[in-house]
């Protein structure tokens, strides 16, 4: 089935005014993540699967996600607002990890995808990652701006912009920004994926 997604009347947030916590997702939150995808607008879906997706596709595509990847929920309260993602192995170079982002779309632009992109820088570290890849369609404004934000120069490459940050850089500018040691201990090692839900932090 396609286009669960298209047609969502839209409810702007207005702020971050609750508390974000953020958690490591494991394969029990295969649902809320399922949720989570359905809840992008259309733009938004397309913009993160660089296309559209069947429901089979999404849900092989979660599952592996899940068992693979570090994936980081942010809540606010018991709601799945935006989702980080960062792949290792497969085609990838040892210490090169692809990153994958989405965040409500009633809740963009208000700096959760830059709390879940140092989220990930910590991750990184901790899993001997030094390179972030970041592959975007060329007309994703924002994702190409986050990106920017942590030091990757975006460059068109075939149909993609994509760039890289480097980790040990990303955390310095993080660092300029914010208070990075804030975030809270995610258990992130690619080694031990999750099998259930992670503690909230
Ligand atoms: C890309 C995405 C993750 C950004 O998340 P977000 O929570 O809106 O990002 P933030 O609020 O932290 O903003 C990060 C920076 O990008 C800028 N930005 C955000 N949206 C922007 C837009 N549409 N145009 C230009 N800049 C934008 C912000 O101003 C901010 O920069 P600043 O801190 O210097 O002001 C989010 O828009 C999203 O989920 N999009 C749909 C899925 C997707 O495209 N995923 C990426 C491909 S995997």
């Amino acid at each position: 089935m396609l286009f669960r997604f298209l047609f969502k009347p839209r409810e702007p947030q207005f702020a971050l005014d609750g508390e974000i916590r953020l958690r490591r997702l494991g394969h029990s939150d295969a649902a809320i993540f399922c949720v989570h995808i359905h809840e992008l607008h259309y733009e938004d879906f397309r913009d993160r699967f660089n296309g559209l997706v069947s429901d089979e596709w999404l849900d092989k595509y979660i599952d592996r996600s899940l068992d693979n990847a570090i994936v980081i929920g942010a809540f606010i309260g018991d709601h799945l607002v935006a989702v980080a993602e960062l792949h290792a192995g497969g085609y990838l170079a040892e210490g090169e990890g692809e990153s994958a982002f989405s965040v409500a779309s009633d809740w963009r632009r208000k700096g959760l995808g830059t709390i879940l992109l140092k989220a990930l820088l910590k991750a990184a570290t901790e899993n001997d990652i030094s390179t972030i890849i970041v592959e975007t369609g060329p007309q994703n404004h924002a994702m190409k701006a986050l990106a920017r934000k942590f030091g990757a120069k975006m460059r068109f490459t075939g149909d993609q912009s994509v760039g890289r940050i480097n980790v040990a850089e990303g955390l310095r500018l993080a660092g300029r920004r914010s208070v990075i040691k804030s975030l809270p201990a995610l258990a992130t090692s690619l080694a031990a994926t999750p099998g259930g839900a992670q503690p909230a932090i």
